[in-house]
C-alpha cells in the first residue's frame, strides 16, 4: 500500500440549477416577501452531499468544478425537501380503512396490522414501500412510529442508511390494552429501546424517539421507564400522542385519577421538553398550552388524520397565542391519515383552519413544510433550508402537473404565492418530479416504476 492509498477520497460534487425557494424565518402573513429567498435562475452547488454555496447561475456558474453535469431544472421549483413530524411505518395497510373513530379504529385495524412487524421480512419489505413513498411525495425527513418489535425498527433504520436518509424513529413501547402479540413490558420496553438507542442513535444520518405509545396503552411503571430512557440518552426524541379524541381523553383520566389532565400525566414522567413531539394536541385546556409553552414541547398537527378519524379541528390560534407560544408543527399521522403528500397535508390543514375561521398562508405552509418543521425537530442546522452546510435533500416541484393544475396556472401571472397555493391545494405527488437525497437523485416522476 502505498500513502495515497490513506489520503481521503476527493470531495463528490453535484449541482442543480433551476428556480430555488427557502425560508429564512416563519411569514408573518401573506405578502411577506422578507421571510423567503426566492432566486429565479439559481444554483446549488453540493459537496459530499451537503450545500456548499448557493447564489444566481450567473454569478455561480464559474464555480462548478469540471466534469460535473448540472441536473438542470429550468421549469421546476426546488426546495428543501419535505419533512414529515409524524407517520407510522407499520400503517401502509391500514391507510384507508373504514368507518371508525380513534380507540375502535386502533382496535378494529391498526392492532391487527401491527402483528405483521414482528416478522423481519414483512418489516424489510415495508420499509421498502414505506421509503419508496415518502420519497415519491418529496419527503426526505420523517420522524416514524414502528411497531413495538425492535426488529420493525432496525428494518425502517436500515433502509433509510441504504437510501442515505435521515429519519427519526422508534419503536412503539405499549405494555397493556392492546393485544398480547403487540404487547411488551415496562422492562423489556426500556431495554430494547436502549438496545435501539444505542445502534442506532447518531448512527450516520440516524436519530432515535422515545416512542411511549399513548397513556392508554404504557403503564406508569413504563412510562417512568421512557422518562428514565430520556434522561439517560440526552438529545434522544420523545414521540406520543395527546388529546386527539373525546375517548381516548375520558379513558385517560379514568387511567390515571390523580393527574390533573392528560399533558399531566406524561409532564410527571418527564417526557415534556424540546426535544417531545405530541401527536393532534385538540382538545386542550388553558392549562395544558401553558405546560406545553414552558417546556418547549411540539404540537403536531396531523390534519388528514384529525379529519379522517373524525378527531377534531387544530386550534393554531390558541396554541399561537403570543403570551405561551406553543411550537407546532405539520404531518401526515399515516396511517390515521390518508395521505403521505405534505402537499395534501398542506391543503387540508388549510381547510381545518378554515372551519375555525383562521388561516394558512402559502408562505405559512410552505414555510412548515421545511424551515418550520425543521426546527421543531430541533434540525434547523442540518435540513430544512438551502443554506450552505445543510444536507442536500431537496424536493422538485411543478405546479403545472395535472390539466386542473396548468389549466389554473395560466390565469396566475407569476406571482409566487399563488403558485404555492395551487401546489397546496391541487397538489399531490404528481407535482413532484424530484427528491434529491445528499444531492443524489433518490426519485425521478419520468423514470420507469418496478411494478
Ligand atoms: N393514538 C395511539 N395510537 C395511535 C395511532 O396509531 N394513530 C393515531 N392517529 N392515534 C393514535
Ligand atoms: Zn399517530
Amino acid at each position: 500500500m502505498n500513502a495515497t492509498d490513506l489520503s481521503p477520497a476527493p470531495p463528490r460534487f453535484t449541482a442543480l440549477r433551476g428556480r430555488l425557494l427557502s425560508f429564512r424565518r416563519a411569514p408573518t402573513g401573506p405578502g411577506d416577501a422578507d421571510s423567503h429567498v426566492c432566486i429565479p435562475d439559481g444554483l446549488l452547488l453540493i459537496a459530499d452531499g451537503r450545500i456548499q454555496a448557493v447564489g444566481t447561475y450567473a454569478d455561480l456558474k464559474d464555480q462548478i468544478p469540471a466534469g460535473v453535469a448540472v441536473d438542470h431544472h429550468p421549469d421546476g421549483l426546488i426546495l428543501p425537501g419535505f419533512i414529515d413530524t409524524h407517520i407510522h411505518f407499520p400503517q401502509t395497510q391500514v391507510i384507508a380503512s373504514y368507518g371508525a373513530q380513534l380507540l375502535d379504529w386502533l382496535e378494529k385495524y391498526t392492532f391487527i396490522e401491527e402483528q405483521k412487524y414482528a416478522d423481519p421480512a414483512h418489516a424489510a419489505a415495508g420499509a421498502r414501500f414505506f421509503l419508496d413513498e415518502l420519497l415519491r411525495n418529496g419527503t426526505t425527513t420523517a420522524a416514524a412510529y414502528g411497531s413495538v418489535h425492535p426488529q420493525s425498527v432496525d428494518a425502517l433504520f436500515a433502509e433509510a442508511e441504504r437510501r442515505g436518509a435521515g429519519l427519526i424513529a422508534g419503536k412503539v413501547m405499549m405494555d397493556r390494552h392492546a393485544p398480547a402479540a403487540l404487547t411488551d413490558s415496562a422492562e423489556s420496553g426500556y431495554a430494547d429501546s436502549k438496545a435501539l438507542i444505542e445502534r442506532w442513535h447518531r448512527r450516520g444520518r440516524q436519530r432515535y424517539a422515545v416512542t411511549p405509545r399513548f397513556a392508554i396503552t404504557s403503564t406508569e411503571a413504563q412510562l417512568e421507564a421512557a422518562g428514565a430512557l430520556l434522561r439517560e440518552h440526552p438529545g434522544v426524541h420523545m414521540q406520543t400522542h395527546l388529546s386527539e379524541n373525546l375517548d381516548e381523553i375520558a379513558t385517560v383520566r379514568r387511567l390515571f385519577p390523580t393527574a390533573r389532565d392528560y399533558t399531566d400525566v406524561y409532564d410527571r414522567f418527564g417526557l415534556l421538553g424540546p426535544t417531545s413531539l405530541f401527536g393532534h394536541c385538540i382538545h386542550l385546556s388553558e392549562e395544558e398550552m401553558r405546560r406545553l409553552s414552558d417546556s418547549g414541547s411540539v404540537a403536531v398537527f396531523c390534519p388528514t388524520s384529525n379529519l379522517f378519524i373524525g378527531s377534531g379541528l387544530f386550534d393554531r390560534a390558541a396554541l399561537s397565542r403570543a403570551d405561551r407560544p406553543v411550537r407546532q408543527s405539520l404531518a401526515t399521522d399515516v396511517g390515521g391519515g390518508t395521505s403521505y403528500s405534505m402537499l395534501r397535508t398542506a391543503g387540508e390543514a388549510y381547510k381545518v383552519l378554515q372551519m375555525r375561521g383562521q388561516n394558512l398562508s402559502a408562505l405559512a405552509a410552505f414555510d412548515l413544510m421545511t424551515r418550520g418543521n425543521a426546527a421543531a425537530l430541533g434540525m434547523a442546522d442540518e435540513i430544512g433550508t438551502l443554506e450552505p452546510g445543510r444536507w442536500a435533500d431537496l424536493v422538485v416541484l411543478d405546479a403545472r402537473a395535472t390539466p386542473a393544475m396548468r389549466h389554473r396556472m395560466n390565469a396566475i401571472d407569476g406571482d409566487l404565492e399563488e403558485e404555492l397555493f395551487v401546489l397546496m391545494i391541487l397538489g399531490d405527488d404528481r407535482a413532484v418530479t424530484h427528491t434529491y437525497l445528499r444531492g443524489e437523485k433518490a426519485y425521478d416522476r419520468a423514470a420507469p416504476t418496478a411494478e
